[in-house]
């Protein structure tokens, strides 16, 4: 059982909650779709028996033993070309989240958040646009708590970096607190060079030495930055060339 958050302005003032359902961020296009909502409103659930992840692959989370949500958005303020401020600011949300209890927590372009180069929040983001603008956000999290093991070795939860177990209502107002408060900054164009200035600062092989896989070929680089639109700035260190990468169209090669 979740309730209402308090102490935040947009997020979780109405929560619904559901023990089971197929995935929450189809639950919540639903709602969307049915077009009577407050903005900020979350629908979290114990078990998710049909959970997406990005690229149309599954997410699966041990049930009653992590947070899994969507929120609920209308961000009219940002245009479509701006639109991967709202990811950085839910990837900060989850860096934030995460560093109150470790130290080694970095946000993985575009907006992976892993723990001691270990992945431990699924995120995924679902726009709709209208005109120029952004209508509609569904803020898909699932984010790894008490679980004690995963399949893929490079998945982690709070429990396996801390030893401790946490209380899931406690730490869903906590990241629902976040999320606010990163959501409110982002509507003041003001704070976006700091925000994004943060968000280099926690950004996983920013200015760092890194091996990539390019069209299958292995690649030294270091990250340099993000583009406005999300891409990828990596400076090639065998042809001192800097290009821009689309999600598809890099890869990471872990050490
Ligand atoms: C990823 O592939 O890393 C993204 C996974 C996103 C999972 C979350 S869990 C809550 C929400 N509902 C879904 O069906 N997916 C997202």
């Amino acid at each position: 059982m979740y309730n209402s958050i308090h102490n935040t302005v947009i997020i979780g003032k109405k929560v619904i909650y559901l023990p089971s359902c197929h995935s929450t961020n189809d639950i919540a296009a639903e709602i969307v779709q049915a077009g009577l909502f407050d903005e900020g409103t979350v629908v979290i659930t114990d078990h998710q028996v049909n959970g997406r992840g990005q690229r149309g692959a599954s997410w699966n989370a041990a049930p009653g033993e992590n947070l899994t949500f969507s929120v609920i958005l209308s961000p009219t303020f940002l245009t479509v070309a701006n639109q991967f401020v709202l990811s950085q600011a839910v990837g900060l949300s989850v860096c934030a989240y995460y560093k109150q209890y470790i130290g080694d927590v970095r946000v993985k372009w575009p907006n992976d958040v892993y723990i001691n180069k270990k992945k431990a929040v699924g995120i995924l983001i679902e726009n709709s646009v209208k005109g120029q603008s952004l209508n509609h956000s569904i803020l898909g999290i699932g984010l790894n708590i008490n679980q004690e093991r995963f399949p893929d070795a490079r998945a982690t939860s709070l429990f396996l970096e801390t030893g401790r177990k946490f209380n899931l209502q406690e730490e869903f107002v906590k990241i629902g607190q976040l999320i606010d408060r990163y959501y409110i900054t982002i509507q003041s164009t003001s704070a976006i060079p700091d925000l994004q200035a943060e968000y280099l600062d926690n950004l996983h092989g920013y200015g760092v030495a890194n091996k990539f896989l390019i069209n299958g070929t292995m690649h030294d680089g270091i990250v340099t930055g993000v583009t406005q639109a999300g891409k990828m700035m990596v400076e090639l260190t065998d042809t001192s060339e800097t290009r821009e990468f689309g999600l598809k169209e890099i890869q990471w090669v872990w050490d």
